[in-house]
């Protein structure tokens, strides 16, 4: 039998921690605690594992063995934190007690932390208590729940509400369990490990910082071997145990010590709180150690160093630090939104840990130990701050601040690299303090640890890093050494590398780096260590890492020449390792003046510390002799604050009157920045006194800054933001500041001149952008003006040194100033706002901005493909080139041929280049093109690639990273037959080598794999449904880019199941058959093929002829489809289509498998999840607790919708499932009954019920009791559900009016009880008083002249469109409140759909002008409609001009609309190419606006600059073609539009508003036309 550690609490030793320990477990069980009966219970994901189901074997045997009259009774309940609950428990009691259980049971508890929790609450009060075991199963039980003895079940008010503090008689951690157990539990487990070492135990911490990379490796791996690892894990459980045994021993009700063990969860539980089940326990106190830990840091308890170091051992183990992490992003999707101040605050003061409504929260001294042994109080304020991610930075108060401060600012970044590399090379020890960590030192201590070159500890709590140098000597290790994007380490590390030794095992060394990396330059500096005959190979990309370094060599030395135009690093590089060369070396920068020679400067002088003395050339221009040598490292080297940071205390004290010291970079320094005191801020009026190594600078009393005329900050650009803010308030008058040489900042984090100009203006502060600088008109502090916080504050780009630099400035202000995007300065300082707090005093707040939760819009920012450049690939003649350009047009990118990239590189086309080099030598140069063009152009660019490009090996891994980057790599097809057609007719391309089908069978697989998106083209037979192509195109491109993610209806919706073989065969009634539909469901398992082109072709089809969201369903057999439950691979590959078809929603069943499930999440983007399940026992009743299970385990997967189908057997079956759904409301629920019997369960659900069509055959898969929409409507009707509303159209004259015909027509169609009449009047108030006032059955009104404007004092509440256009058209009860009123207007969307319809293609982001004809009413529509549309400019023109001015002064300023009054106006206006024409038809038209028009028609037509033919809507609708249309059409060759489609279509919108249905809009339009 394995090892087994046993650990004492609470006086006794109970816990038995090992590896493999199963057979001492049940022994120890059964002869120790005697008992008639044994429980074993579990989940039912643990129930399936092998280790469960040999525990419970072994358990049987020896139980028969041992105690042959007992009985072992098993029990599973349903797995998940959702079934934490009390109707769960009650399950358990219940089987209990039918089992005949006693009090002298022994139960078992075998699972996680849900199983512990619950089961040891069951034990508690079973029969009062009886004896219970507890055998954890995932990490987080083991180092956590399963010790202590707090056992809880959840309620629905909150978590862990209800339970007991009731021991277990054991706790067995077989750490062998955690062999199944999902790579998510496990990494969620470390947090609770990294908790308790960082409160407790830093030797044990540091072993987990070691550990992470290890455990990482194992547990990420597809069949993780944690066996190679279970010495580390047993231990990490151990030692985990151990303090956890000890605090509870010592407290166990938890009145003190333990209350060390909430690290972390005072905000990780708040945050849980919002975004469970989404994301689990562990990460969320992840992110809440993080929190809590800045808290301690804001506070001046803990350093910045500490919190790095946690976040980064956190980081290594794979868990989130921060909300916006993108991966946990990805998990709780929009509830990201809900965590937010106020909610997160609440959520803390209800936390049972905090006593009343006070909060408290351990904080954290360093790491391994607490603040005094117990939880603090925390006030809001500090609270705030931590938890929100901008600040209100409030006035400075010169009584609040000392007149003197010393402030040490982060360590240089240059210096602490250098210092690094010339501690490794050198011999001794060195204790180096204020290192700044990053990525690149982070490499540089991994790569010299892994060569052997140095020994490196740390000390003070990892403030001083202690470096143990061997003098040089490195020795070749095989694995290559990664170095991340850290591109100074790539640098200094390929020259450190050709010192290395070669090993017995070793002879070379590879360095390497990740994708970005690997497009860095590095080729100058590799060229001069060839040159001196080091043998280093590029294994990629020439020019660039991954290197192969030969070892052994040594580095020659003698004359090196380097080119040193690109960057001084690499001449850093190759000056700190020669003094180990074989001969001495002499540096001879070549090619013309070497840049940044400060810091080459730089190096020289630290070398100089380190006992290396290098000499300049006398002779020779930038050439360096280094003597040979040893470096001999200091006892301490102090790395130099960054002078950058440094002067923002500086400025500080500028601005305050107040004097600063910065202790350790002084007149000495190299670094640039160091000098920004002397050279600007003495000059503005401060006195500044400056040693060899200390600058302090004291202000001149408040208001007396001066400007500063002209500066030159070439030598110090980064600085020039803390000068803008000084210079800001630096006023005489008449002077401004000048700051020039600072053109590299436009390119730097954000734009920065530009940023600093737009926010200063908030202040009230003038400046101008100069060529390579900017222009600042001082004004005195009192001018200046607050920022206003309800517009956001100041923005700060993501860059820290804005955020830093208007830190300063807004406390100047007169009023608290709102900094966005605080975290933003962690780049550099992330101590900045705890050093503004605690060193100078300042108030700070935190503050949230507004979230509005169903403003899309600001969800799109976040997750959407961005700006990220879209790339298309697909045969020849599959119409990229159109559709990438219209997608560039539509989404504002560049547009980029790589074919055309190709022959402007090799200056020939391709077809002489295959005939003169061969395919092959065209392909590899095709892939290495495509390398570097996705990488040079990755945003804001549609690059089409050529047909062949997914041939090459080479080509095919980069589209698959460009996928793996998050990128959109665009499959686009269409029929081949018609692709053949095309092809023939075109000789300019080289011909193909085989027919155009086989090389489709050969590609086909691989377009498929290249590709995460996937367009199919329709066959398009005319113009119209080309451009209808267009439109369906777009509106994909905004599905697959979130642009636009398809809203869930909240009002009763339907869906029609397509449950053809084939859509081609009923394609033409695919409309009729979805009338009355939301949404139309594609079976796919019913389709007669399931080959991904054909599936596509459907989609494609279904498209075309429904414009619907599309639900796409594959039902397997065991869920009554058709498709085979066994063939998992091709299920995957058909669900994973749907995706890349940019499908609305994808049904998933809930019983597909795990891994299958958490594959389509990870890939879905924007498309939705339905998650289903049929019982298909036939047996469920609703009652059962099954399918609440069934439900929250949908919900937990992240489901958008969950679809529950059961059967009914009897009539009740039906309100049993009415109680259910009014139950279960977390997500919407589609829930019905099959059966004859549970029709009525079709008629009452709500959201998207399944419905057939008569027009679709009854097949025998059809469920028995399937209802049409009208059948639906019927009875929905009758029983009550719909009442009998009536509407009227209102107005005079109306005895024409179509409405009643419109709206009559479509209340037949769908079989709803309304009625629409017509009443004629001029008086608002008669309106009122008859129809409106006290009427119960008052559907709504359609409103025509004259009463558009008089019936508005009766809205309570209007449409923005109502607002803006002036009118209203459509009154009804507000969807909100039933006894006000709701005004709205729809003339607008009859403009826009009837070109839509007519297949004006989507015009945002081109530069397309509108024209509105005519002053009317209408003509406010037509301007609101154009705008919507996305017209940049909206040209007016009309017999009188008064009318529109009055028009152009109500619309906001960005509709741009513009006035053409005179004949040179029209000349000059711009191309239109869509005009609304507003005039009444029934006279001629004004002579010389007829003559205005008709030129703008003119140019628009022969400009056609929007890429379509220009289209007209006449607003009149008799006669059917107007004098205008006449003219547009025949003389111009304008598209023309008939008055009667604008009538239809804003019907169909008020239909749709008035009723809550959708109308069937054929048949409203043949209501209208044929009369
Ligand atoms: N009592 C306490 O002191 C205490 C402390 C911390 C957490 N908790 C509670 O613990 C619960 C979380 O526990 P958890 O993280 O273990 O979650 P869990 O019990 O839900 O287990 C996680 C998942 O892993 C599965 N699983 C468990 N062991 C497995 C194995 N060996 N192989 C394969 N699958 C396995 C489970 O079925 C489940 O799906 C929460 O309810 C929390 O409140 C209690
Ligand atoms: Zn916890």
């Amino acid at each position: 039998m394995s090892n087994i550690e046993k650990l004492s609490i609470l006086g006794s030793e109970t816990i038995h921690v090992g590896y493999g320990i199963q057979e001492h477990i049940v022994e120890t069980v059964i002869t120790t605690k005697a008992s008639s009966t044994y429980v074993i219970i579990t989940d039912t994901n643990m129930g399936r594992t092998e280790p469960f189901r040999k525990l419970s074997e072994k358990f049987d045997s020896k139980l028969k063995e041992l105690r042959p009259d007992s009985r072992l009774l098993q029990y599973q309940v349903s797995p998940g934190e959702n079934n934490k609950s009390r109707e769960t428990k009650a399950a358990v009691e219940d089987y209990l007690l039918q089992q005949g259980c006693t009090r002298d049971t022994v139960i078992l508890a075998v699972g996680g932390g849900v199983i512990g929790d619950m089961i040891g609450f069951v034990a508690a009060t079973f029969m009062r208590g009886v004896r219970y075991v507890q055998v954890p199963t995932t990490l987080l039980a083991m180092v956590d729940s399963s010790v202590g003895g707090k056992t809880a079940i959840d309620t629905p008010l909150g978590k862990n509400f209800v339970g007991a503090f009731y021991q277990p008689q054991y706790v067995f951690a077989d750490v062998s369990f955690l062999k199944t157990l999902p790579t998510r539990q496990f990494i969620n487990g470390m947090a609770e490990v990294v908790k308790t070492a960082a409160i407790w135990n830093e030797d044990e911490f540091t072993r987990l910082e070691n550990f992470s990379k290890t455990f990482l490796d194992v547990v990420t791996r597809e069949n993780p071997d944690i066996e190679s690892i279970k010495e580390e894990l047993v231990k990490t459980v151990l030692e985990s145990i151990r303090v956890k045994a000890y605090v509870v021993s010592s407290d166990e009700k938890e009145t003190g010590l333990r209350n060390l063990l909430n690290f972390g969860h005072t905000i990780g539980h708040a945050i849980e709180a919002v975004v469970t089940p989404e994301a689990l326990h562990g990460e969320c106190v992840s992110i809440g150690m993080i929190l809590e830990a800045e808290l301690s840091r804001y506070l001046g308890i803990l350093s910045p160093v500490a919190v790095a170091r946690l976040s980064k051992c956190l980081v290594a183990y794979g868990l989130p630090v921060s909300i916006d992490d993108k991966l946990f992003l990805k998990r709780v999707g929009n509830k990201r939104h809900y965590v937010q101040l106020d909610i997160l605050l609440k959520k803390m003061s209800i936390d049972k840990k905090n006593d009343g409504s006070k909060i408290r929260s351990v904080l954290l001294e360093s790491i391994g130990r607490c603040y005094q042994l117990k939880a603090h109080e925390i006030s809001k304020r500090d609270l705030g701050v931590v938890l929100t991610d901008e600040v209100l930075v409030h006035p400075f108060k010169s009584a609040d601040i000392k007149p003197t401060n010393v402030i040490i600012p982060p360590g240089s970044k240059s210096i602490s690299n250098r210092a690094l590399i010339l501690a490794s090379l050198g011999k001794g020890t060195v204790r180096i303090k204020n290192l700044l960590h990053s990525d690149d030192t982070k490499h540089m201590l991994d790569a010299v640890t892994a060569l052997g070159g140095a020994e490196i500890s740390t000390e003070d709590n990892g403030e001083t890093i202690v470096v143990k140098g061997n003098g040089g000597k490195f020795v070749a290790n095989t694995e290559p050494l990664y170095l991340g994007n850290a591109g100074t380490a790539s640098r200094f590390l390929t020259s450190v590398a050709t010192l290395v030794q070669s090993s017995s095992s070793s002879t070379s060394i590879v360095l390497t780096g990740n994708a970005r990396m690997q497009e860095r330059p590095i080729g100058s500096l590799v060229e001069a260590l060839r040159n001196n005959g080091s043998e280093i190979e590029f294994l990629n990309k020439e020019g660039s890492l991954p290197l192969n370094v030969k070892t052994g060599n040594g580095l020659k030395g003698g004359r090196i020449e380097l080119a040193a135009t690109i960057s001084s690093q690499y001449v850093s590089s190759i000056l700190m390792c020669a003094p180990y060369a074989e001969k001495e070396v002499t540096l001879s920068l070549v090619g013309g003046k070497p840049i940044s020679v400060l810091y080459i400067d730089m190096t020289i002088a630290m070398m100089k510390a380190f006992g290396i003395e290098v000499t300049k050339s006398t002779t020779e221009e930038h050439t360096y002799h280094i003597p040979k040598g040893t470096y001999k490292n200091p006892e301490e080297y102090v790395i130099e604050s960054d002078a950058s940071s440094a002067t923002y205390p500086l400025a500080f004290a500028a601005l305050t009157g107040t004097s600063c010291t910065v202790p350790n970079i002084g007149s000495s320094s190299l670094q640039g920045d160091a000098r920004f005191a002397v050279d600007v801020l003495r000059p503005m009026g401060c006195t500044v006194e400056q040693t060899a190594t200390s600058t302090t600078v004291t202000g001149p009393p408040v208001g007396q800054l001066k400007p500063l005329k002209h500066v030159d900050m070439e030598p110090m650009t980064d600085a020039f933001l803390t000068a803008s803010v000084v210079a800001a308030v630096a006023h005489d008058g008449q002077t401004s500041t000048s700051i020039t040489g600072i053109a590299n900042q436009r390119v730097k984090e954000c734009d920065r001149i530009a940023a600093m100009v737009s926010e200063l203006a908030k202040f009230g502060v003038k400046a101008n952008e100069l060529p390579d600088g900017i222009e600042i008109h001082g004004i005195k502090i009192d001018e200046l003006i607050t920022p206003s916080i309800e517009k956001r504050g100041i923005k700060t780009f993501d860059d820290h040194r804005v955020a830093m630099s208007f830190s300063l400035l807004a406390g100047l202000a007169k009023e608290p100033v709102l900094i966005q995007e605080r975290s933003c300065t962690g780049k550099t300082w992330p101590g900045w706002w705890d050093t503004l707090h605690s060193k100078f005093n300042i108030t700070i707040d935190g503050y949230e901005l507004p979230f509005d939760a169903d403003d899309s819009s600001l969800l799109i920012d976040k997750h959407a493909n961005g700006d990220k450049s879209i790339i298309v690939i697909g045969m020849r003649a599959a119409g990229k080139s159109t559709l990438s350009k219209w997608m560039a047009t539509f989404l504002g990118f560049k547009f980029l041929d790589l074919d055309d990239v190709f022959e402007e590189r090799v200056n020939t086309d391709i077809r002489s280049f295959i005939k003169e080099h061969g395919w092959a030598e065209f392909r590899k140069q095709e892939a290495a093109i495509a390398k570097e063009i996705f990488a040079k152009n990755s945003k804001g660019y549609v690059i089409s690639t050529g047909g062949g490009i997914v041939e090459g090996e080479e080509a095919r891994d980069i589209l698959k990273d460009y996928i793996k980057s998050g990128g959109i790599v665009l499959h686009l097809h269409r029929d081949l037959d018609e692709t053949v057609v095309f092809l023939s007719s075109d000789t300019t391309r080289p011909a193909y080598i085989n027919e155009i089908k086989d090389v489709w069978i050969r590609r086909e697989q691989w377009y498929h794999e290249c590709s995460n998106y996937h367009f199919y083209s329709s066959h398009c037979g005319n113009e119209l449904e080309f451009k209808h192509l267009r439109n369906s195109f777009i509106s994909y491109l905004r599905t697959i880019t979130g642009l636009q993610i398809s809203p869930i209806p909240r009002n009763r919706s339907a869906v029609v199941t397509l449950t053809f073989d084939d859509l081609n065969n009923v394609a033409e009634q695919l409309e009729e058959i979805a009338t009355g539909c939301e949404a139309v469901e594609l079976r796919v398992d019913l389709l007669k093929k399931h080959a991904k082109t054909f599936v596509a072709d459907q989609t494609a089809t279904l498209r075309k002829y429904v414009n619907l969201p599309i639900i796409y369903t594959i039902r397997t057999e065991s869920q009554g489809g058709k498709f085979p439950d066994h063939e998992l691979e091709s299920l995957e590959e058909l669900l994973l289509l749907g995706i890349k078809l940019g499908v609305e929603y994808l049904d998933i069943q809930l019983n597909f498998p795990n891994s299958l499930i958490e594959k389509i999440l990870e890939r879905k983007a924007f498309t939705r999840l339905i998650i289903s399940h049929h019982d298909n026992t036939e047996v469920l009743k609703w009652s059962n607790v099954d399918w609440k299970n069934k439900y929250n385990q949908a919900v937990s997967y992240g489901a958008d919708l969950v679809k529950l189908v059961g059967t009914a057997t009897s009539f009740q079956d039906n309100l049993d499932l009415e109680v259910f759904k009014s139950a279960n409301t977390l997500k919407p629920l589609i829930a019905i009954n099959r059966g004859e019997q549970g029709k009525l369960s079709r008629v009452l659900n709500t959201i998207y019920t399944p419905v057939t069509h008569d027009l679709i055959p009854k097949s025998a898969t059809a469920a028995a009791g399937l209802l049409t929409v009208n059948q639906i409507n019927k009875a929905f009707a009758e029983i009550g559900g719909f009442t009998n509303k009536k509407f009227w159209v209102v107005g005079s004259p109306i005895e024409h009016s179509r409405s009643p015909n419109l709206h009559n027509a479509g209340y037949q169609k769908l079989n709803l009880p309304y009625t629409f009449d017509r009443f004629e009047s001029s008086n608002a108030d008669e309106v009122y008083e008859k129809l409106i006032k006290g009427n119960k059955n008052f559907g709504g009104l359609s409103i025509t002249m004259p009463l558009k404007l008089d019936i508005m004092k009766y809205a309570d509440e209007l449409s923005e469109a109502a607002r803006l256009i002036g009118a209203v058209n459509t009154l009804i009860p507000s969807p909100t409140d039933s006894t006000k009123l709701f005004g709205d207007n729809t003339d607008w969307v009859g403009i826009t759909n009837s070109f839509i319809r007519y297949g004006v293609p989507n015009i945002e982001n081109s530069s397309v002008n509108g024209l509105v004809v005519g002053g009317g009413g209408t003509s406010r529509a037509a301007v609101f409609a154009l705008h919507d549309m996305g017209c940049k400019k909206i040209y007016m023109i009309n017999r009188t001009a008064s009318k529109i001015h009055e028009i152009k002064n109500s619309f906001p300023k960005e509709y741009n609309i513009e006035i053409l009054e005179t004949v040179e106006e029209v000349e000059e206006a711009e191309a239109v190419s869509l005009v609304v024409s507003c005039v009444p038809a029934d006279k001629p038209m004004d002579e010389a606006l007829l003559n205005k028009l008709e030129r703008l028609l003119y140019h628009g037509s022969t400009q056609q600059s929007g890429g379509f033919t220009p289209t007209l809507i006449e607003a009149t609708y008799k006669p059917r073609l107007t004098p205008v249309m006449r003219i547009a059409q025949e003389k111009f060759q304008w598209s023309v539009i008939p008055g009667v489609e604008m009538l239809v279509n804003q019907g169909e919108k008020q239909f749709q508003l008035q009723t809550g249905s959708t109308p069937p809009y054929k048949v409203i339009h043949d209501a209208v036309v044929a009369e």
